[in-house]
């Protein structure tokens, strides 16, 4: 197990030189151009940066969504860059929860069908799906709704679901991609809320990549990304004449 410089908490995530490039046309696009990052448990990190800069490039890489052209992502101590394609799918069920801007839900099924789905697809399933699904929508305030299909929630409502379904398997990391970027001010608050709760009752880290400042000021730590490195400090301005 990983365990910071003094010793106290453990890096559930860790990436050392990760570099991703995509072939364009007859050249490469330099998309992450070397990150090194540690995020220890039951931290709250935002990642921010200027569009384009690499961030959702960045997080489907540590969500193992997508795969890194070098380098390494370790997730609880594993290297997912190792893993053959099964064995990272179940990697992913277990240890991983995603929260996307579009919610994703499946239409279909109602907010507790959503919800139970990943511990159903579960190898060796922790819960029982409906009633761990219940008792999370109750978690997240949805009590009432748990029989309503997605296109009978308001948006704030439909990214509650979604929070719930990513913690379905109670993972040690819960990644977000710009989880309010679809909402109104009032929604968005509501989520943020949510998932700093959700943090508090399980301890699980959070990463979220955000444009919302008030997203970025209610995470303990802030990681910016500039043309896919990571900066210290601010964004540099770049209406500001560039030395000679
Ligand atoms: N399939 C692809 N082929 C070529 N370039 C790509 C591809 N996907 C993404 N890119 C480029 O990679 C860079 C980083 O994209 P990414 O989506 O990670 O940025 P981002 O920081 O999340 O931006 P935003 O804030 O707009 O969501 C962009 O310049 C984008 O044009
Ligand atoms: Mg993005």
């Amino acid at each position: 197990m990983n365990v910071n410089p003094d010793g106290a908490r453990p890096a559930v995530v860790r990436t050392r030189n990760l570099v991703k490039d995509l072939p364009l046309g007859s050249g490469i696009v330099h998309i992450l151009r070397g990150i090194s990052l540690d995020i220890y448990r039951g931290e709250r990190v935002g990642i921010v940066g200027p569009s384009g800069s690499g961030k959702s490039t960045l997080l489907g890489l540590i969500g193992g969504l997508d795969s890194a052209t070098s380098g390494t992502i370790e997730i609880d101590g594993i290297d997912i860059t190792r893993l053959s394609e099964s064995k990272l799918t179940e990697v992913r069920n277990e240890k991983i929860g995603f929260v996307f801007q579009f919610f994703n839900l499946i239409p279909t099924l109602t907010a507790l069908e959503n919800v139970a789905l990943p511990i159903e697809f579960a190898r060796k399933p922790k819960f029982n799906p409906r009633k761990r699904a219940k008792e999370l929508l109750e978690l997240l305030g949805m009590k009432d709704r748990l029989n309503h299909r997605p296109s009978q929630l308001s948006g704030g409502q439909q990214q509650r679901v979604a929070i719930a379904r990513a913690l379905a398997n109670n993972p040690p990391l819960l990644l977000a991609d710009e989880p309010t970027g679809n909402l109104d001010t009032e929604s968005g608050k509501l989520v943020l809320e949510t998932l700093q709760d959700v943090q508090r009752a399980t301890g699980t880290t959070i990463v979220v990549v955000t444009h919302d400042p008030s997203i970025a000021t209610a995470m303990e730590r802030v990681l910016t990304l500039v043309d896919g490195q990571l900066v210290d400090g601010k964004v540099p301005d770049r209406t500001e004449a560039v030395p000679v």
